[in-house]
């Protein structure tokens, strides 16, 4: 049976890293409140002049170098993205023109931080039915962009990044099994409510979320959905090298790791460092891990996306 493997990653973090202690100068929060609430230390923002498809372009030359692929050879394209450089054309068909990928298939998913999970299991689908011998998938975000930088509430909790994996057919997985849930009902505890029409921006263009209800939802479905795959899978909690959760804050990933008896050690925990880059938060997670050595060929991970919609999933992979 053609299955998908992951044959490389790739991830691109903005330059320019801001603070705990920024914010403190202007907002009344503290370095000590963020980290106690979230474990966030510091993020990174972009440039004005970087948007999401620049992000993802360097993000994917370094996992197009690591797969040993040519970007001419890309047979699909797939962006995860809720800061989209324009409301159209997409960003995966900006990034196929700066990669010189002409020809592919390329679209974006918009499942917000659960944006890079149903990516992959979108490419995984192409890739299994025969559509598509290989992929490029991506998380790409400038959450930066969606923030009102005068609630403390909100602001402090984001950064920007990519991450990007690419996928070749094999007889062998690669990708186990894959679930992906939502639920529209919950669409009002975490959303930017706005849109253009009549060349204004009307509602709101800035990032709202009911923080509480938010935390609860996602320890409970991460649970949830990581006992669904493993089933679907056909493995158990004991077959997990790593679990790399959604990096919203360490509070969430480590409540579902205790739920899941699931000891710390294989516990992913980028947040700190790169705060909450939504759709880019799992593929950087994973392409960090993997570079350092730690996540190697043959470990078992586990990927879970959550976020606006609300949407949630997760994909059992052998690396
Ligand atoms: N600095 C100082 N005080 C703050 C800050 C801040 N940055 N932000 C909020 N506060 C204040 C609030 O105003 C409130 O003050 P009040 O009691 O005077 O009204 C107080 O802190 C407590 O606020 P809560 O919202 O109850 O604080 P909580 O302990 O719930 O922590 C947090 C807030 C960190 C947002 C938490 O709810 C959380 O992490 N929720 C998950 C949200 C999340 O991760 N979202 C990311 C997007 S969703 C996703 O990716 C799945």
């Amino acid at each position: 049976m053609r299955r998908a493997r992951i044959v490389g990653t790739g991830s691109y973090l903005p330059a320019r890293v801001v603070t705990n202690d920024e914010f403190a100068q202007r907002l009344d929060t503290s370095d000590a409140w963020i980290r106690e609430r979230t474990g966030i230390r510091e993020r990174h923002i972009a440039d004005d002049g970087q948007n999401a498809s620049d992000l993802a372009l360097e993000a994917s030359r370094e996992a197009l170098a690591a797969a040993g692929l040519a970007a001419s050879r890309l047979e699909l394209i797939v962006v995860a993205t809720s800061t989209p450089d324009y409301i159209f054309p997409s960003t995966a068909c900006l990034l196929q023109a700066k990669l010189g990928a002409a020809g592919c298939a390329a679209f974006d998913v918009q499942a917000v931080c659960s944006g890079f999970v149903y990516a992959l299991a979108t490419a995984d689908n192409f890739i299994r039915s025969g559509m598509a011998r290989n992929a490029l998938v991506v998380g790409a975000e400038v959450f930066s962009r969606i923030l009102d930088w005068n609630d403390r509430a909100t602001c402090v909790l984001f950064g920007d990044g990519a991450g990007a994996v690419v996928l070749a057919a094999d007889e062998r997985p690669g990708i186990h099994a894959s679930v992906l849930r939502a639920d529209g009902r919950h669409a009002g505890i975490l959303s930017v409510p706005g849109n253009i029409c009549g060349g204004r921006v009307c509602g709101s263009p800035f990032l709202q979320m009911q923080g509480n209800q938010v935390f609860k939802f996602a320890v409970r479905v991460l649970e949830e959905v990581a006992h669904e795959t493993l089933a679907a899978a056909g493995m158990s909690l004991a077959d997990v090298d790593w679990l790399i959760p959604h990096q919203a804050n360490v509070r969430i990933l480590e409540a579902t790791a205790k739920k899941l008896g699931l000891a710390r050690e294989r516990l992913v925990v980028t947040v700190d460092r790169h705060a909450n880059t939504s759709a880019a938060s799992v593929p950087l997670a994973l392409d960090e891990y993997v570079r350092a050595g730690r996540i190697r060929a043959g470990h078992n991970v586990m990927l879970q996306g959550v976020g606006g919609g609300f949407t949630w999933g997760a994909t059992l992979v052998t690396m």
